[in-house]
């Protein structure tokens, strides 16, 4: 039997990349994500490149029955399963689309944390695995100005580690990665593209983050923080006064180019 990883959010952005990387080490995949044609564009890719085998499933992986479908449709319990898909939102909670926060909510914790809940126990009986989390440096501290996102990435990193203890011995491992501002849609999916954090270009490559990520993950490292200067912030955060930090955060999320 061949190898098989499951990535969601496989249409664009860091999620495309690891498939590239899957492919090319003869991954069978399955890839899901909304936009259909995009998924079958790069089915055509990734099997024609590397002669592996692609399913794809395009679903809104905020909804239930989708992410029900989507384990229907693997074809074998996996050996890779990758939690990637998952959006931010720009802007004071106060004034923010409700609909829009409950689907980042239900995308980047529910949809995660239901997916690896599907796809665990055939990973446990099969005796080896690996889960690969996409959390963000966000996951360590609040963030002001983006405070849903930055807890629903709290969530996915405090969920990971503690399934990765659970799961000693079991064969399978759980990789948080966290990247800082990756140039991909996702400024633009948050309507951030005006935040000097986010601005054009600023972030890390997509392929770099997906390298880091492919190697963490083998590795069975349990969190992973892409860039040495935000190894080094984040050391910060860990000792500086929380009231400091979250204000800090404010400002430098506060900081926009003029349009
Ligand atoms: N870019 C950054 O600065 C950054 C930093 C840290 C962490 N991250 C995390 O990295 C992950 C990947 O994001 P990215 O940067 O690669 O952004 P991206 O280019 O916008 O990719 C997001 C992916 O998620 C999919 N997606 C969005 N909503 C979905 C839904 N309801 N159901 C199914 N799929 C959905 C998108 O496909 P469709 O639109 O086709 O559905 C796309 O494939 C996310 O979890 C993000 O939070 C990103």
């Amino acid at each position: 039997m061949g190898k098989l990883a499951v990535v969601t959010g496989a249409s664009g952005g860091i999620g495309l990349e690891l498939c590239r990387i899957l492919a090319a080490e003869g991954y069978d995949l399955v890839i899901s994500a909304r936009s259909k044609d995009k998924l079958e564009e790069i089915g055509s890719e990734l099997s024609s490149n590397h002669q592996v085998t692609v399913t794809m499933v395009a679903v809104d992986l905020a909804d239930a029955k989708s992410r029900e479908e989507l384990f229907e449709l693997t074809p074998d319990v996996p050996d890779v399963l990758v939690n990637n898909a998952g959006f931010g939102d720009y802007g004071m909670f106060s004034e923010c689309d409700w609909e829009k926060q409950e689907q980042m909510i239900k995308l980047n914790d529910l949809a995660l944390t239901h997916i690896t809940r599907l796809y665990l126990p055939g990973m446990i009986a099969k005796g080896n695995g690996r889960i690969l989390n996409i959390a963000s440096v966000a996951s360590f501290q609040p963030g002001p100005l983006m405070s849903v996102y930055y807890a629903s990435k709290a969530y996915v990193l405090s969920f990971s580690e503690a399934l990765s203890v659970e799961l000693k011995g079991s064969g399978i491992t759980v990789t948080a990665v966290c990247p800082g501002p990756v140039n991909t849609g996702f400024a633009a999916a948050a309507n951030a593209e005006s935040v000097n954090l986010f601005k054009k270009n600023s972030g890390a490559d997509a392929k770099d983050v997906a390298e880091f990520a492919y190697r963490k993950m083998m590795k069975g490292k349990a969190v992973a923080i892409h860039g040495v200067k935000y190894k080094i912030a984040l050391f910060f955060v860990k000792i500086l006064p929380r009231g400091l930090v979250r204000n800090l955060i404010y400002r430098i999320q506060r900081s926009r180019t003029k349009q």
